[in-house]
């Protein structure tokens, strides 16, 4: 097992969101002629930057501009990559996300948002792979230098190219500070996971986000290899613990692509309806509702204990779990980030010492029936590289506009994560799309929930927020505000086997 990570061998994404690089354009794109695609791909592989920080001796060049690539499965295979390396892809990315109408109904994909209603990575017209520009200004200039003159031979975008915004102070469209918490990647492999843990973490090993190192199992994520002879020039590392076969996964990860559109109108004007005007009250619920004020103040007061992982300089945003609001007085239990990342250990936090966790593991000593039913998040994180687009429209705005402006907004989400199944497929579907988490029902995420009723649910359409006369307020009939307009799942290479993929015959 490699003893240190080579960030220069990593795409830049894992490291860093760009966020300094405002503009950003992503272009979905289909490989039309094999030849130019990966001339092409040999034309740009200079470009693309690594996870080299320049003030950790980075290429300085790499602040101002920035270019990612990350294929799907159907690319891969037509730029060559061989048909044996599909032992080692996981089965979700080989189908894709729009692949398998189960799968579409687990992730909540269903109705106006299946896949034959996107606009692109639906049925027929997947994409090969997905070009990432960054800039810091003057975005099109660095576009046309990466596209250069083999681009239209090359490829055809599958939709047009996706633009982005940059809303100041890191605002999602609807309104709230975004970016704010994230996972913390263990770059200098320092942390061992335990078979159990009884303390929430945000250190989290590099394995659950970049392939070839331990993960929060302690174990390796099954990942791509190729026979010796498929790699004549020895560009690839070796594979560990595989002889005879080098490593096409190590330092890449899976890159899942959401793009969504946001209702803002929609939001804001049924929260007012339901606040009946007031606009502190319509604030409150949107805060409720996502479980961070418009500010991105968590609702929850901070832990007195530090929590491993987060920086001093983050206290204020992220030093909190959910164990002070057992039952979502404070923070609804099904609020958007509490469902996203509920902040659990692997036991409930009073279970440390032995007789407790006896007692425990036996089915006794819970103080509530409910309180131990979230899976825990350590195996279920992803880091987040998304980009909003469209123009900002206020709350206040938003309320007062009598009819829609038609302008479209949303977010392209992006994660990143080693293991697509266990970490996006199961916060999409298990905890934000699931309409029992944690014990609730007939809901799914207030922001994201598609509302369509189920097997068993005939609704899915309420918000239950807790409150402290014991009372629940049940919000009935929310509608959908965050639709699905394509996407898929994708592999973000390392730089090796970008050189790799750019030597392939
Ligand atoms: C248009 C759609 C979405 C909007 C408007 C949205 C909005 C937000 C906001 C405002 C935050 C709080 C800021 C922060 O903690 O960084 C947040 C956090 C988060 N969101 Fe979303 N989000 C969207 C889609 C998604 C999707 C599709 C997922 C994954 C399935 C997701 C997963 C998360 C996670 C993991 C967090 C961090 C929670 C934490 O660690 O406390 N979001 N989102």
């Amino acid at each position: 097992m490699p003893s240190a990570i080579d960030k220069s061998d990593v795409q830049g994404l894992v490291r860093t969101a760009f966020n300094d690089m405002i503009e950003a354009r992503f272009h979905a794109v289909e490989i039309i002629d094999v030849t130019s695609a990966r001339a092409w791909l040999q034309s740009v592989l200079a470009l693309v930057n690594n996870s080299v920080a320049p003030k950790e001796g980075g290429d300085p060049a790499q602040k101002e501009r920035a270019l990612q690539l990350a294929f799907s499965w159907s690319g891969l295979r037509k730029l060559g990559v061989p048909a044996g390396t599909a032992d080692g892809f996981s089965l979700e990315f080989q189908s894709g996300m729009s692949g398998e109408a189960n799968r579409s109904r687990r992730l909540g994909d269903v109705g106006g948002d299946a896949p034959e209603q996107w606009k692109w990575g639906g049925p027929n017209n997947v994409a090969d792979l997905v070009v990432m520009i960054y800039k810091i200004d003057n975005l099109a200039a660095w576009e046309t230098e990466v596209q250069g003159p083999l681009w239209s031979k090359a490829f055809r975008e599958v939709t047009q190219p996706l633009d982005t915004s940059h809303l100041d102070n890191d605002i999602e469209p609807f309104g709230f500070k975004d970016g704010l918490s994230q996972p913390k990647v263990d770059w200098a492999l320092s942390r061992k996971a335990k078979r159990e843990e009884f303390d929430f973490g945000n250190l989290i090993t590099a394995g659950e986000f970049l392939l070839g190192y331990p993960n929060e199992y302690n174990k390796l994520t099954e990942r791509p290899t190729v026979a010796e002879k498929e790699d004549p020039n020895r560009i690839l590392m070796p594979a560990e613990g595989a002889p005879g076969r080098r490593d096409f996964g190590l330092n890449g990860t899976y890159l899942v692509f959401r793009d969504l559109t946001q209702d803002v109108r929609g939001l804001w004007q049924f929260l007012d309806k339901q606040s009946a005007g007031d606009r502190d009250a319509r604030l409150q619920l949107g805060a409720l509702a996502v479980g961070r004020t418009t500010k991105g103040d968590p609702l929850v007061p901070l832990s007195e204990k530090p929590i491993a992982g987060i920086e001093p300089k983050e206290e204020k945003d992220n030093r909190f779990t959910y164990d002070s609001d057992p039952t979502g007085t404070r923070c609804p239990i099904g609020a958007h980030i509490r469902r996203a990342n509920p902040r659990v250990a692997d036991m409930p936090s009073d279970t440390k010492g032995f007789f407790k966790r006896a007692l425990r593991l036996l089915g006794f000593g819970a103080p509530r029936p409910d309180d131990d039913l979230v899976s825990s998040v350590r195996f279920h994180r992803v880091l987040r590289r998304g980009r909003e687009y469209g123009p900002e429209l206020k709350p206040d705005d938003a309320v007062k506009q009598t009819t829609p402006d038609g302008i479209p907004r949303g977010l392209r989400f992006i994660c990143l994560n080693a293991n697509i199944t266990r970490q996006f497929e199961f916060v999409q579907q298990a905890w934000s799309m699931g309409t029992k988490f944690a014990g609730l029902t007939e809901q799914s995420d207030p922001l994201l929930g598609n509302r369509t009723a189920i097997n068993g649910c005939l609704t899915t359409a309420t918000f239950t927020v807790p409150q402290d006369t014991g009372l629940a307020r049940c919000i009935e009939g929310v509608p959908q505000f965050v639709s699905l307009r394509g996407g898929g799942y994708f592999f973000l290479p390392s730089i090796r086997a970008l050189r790799y993929i750019a030597s392939l015959p």
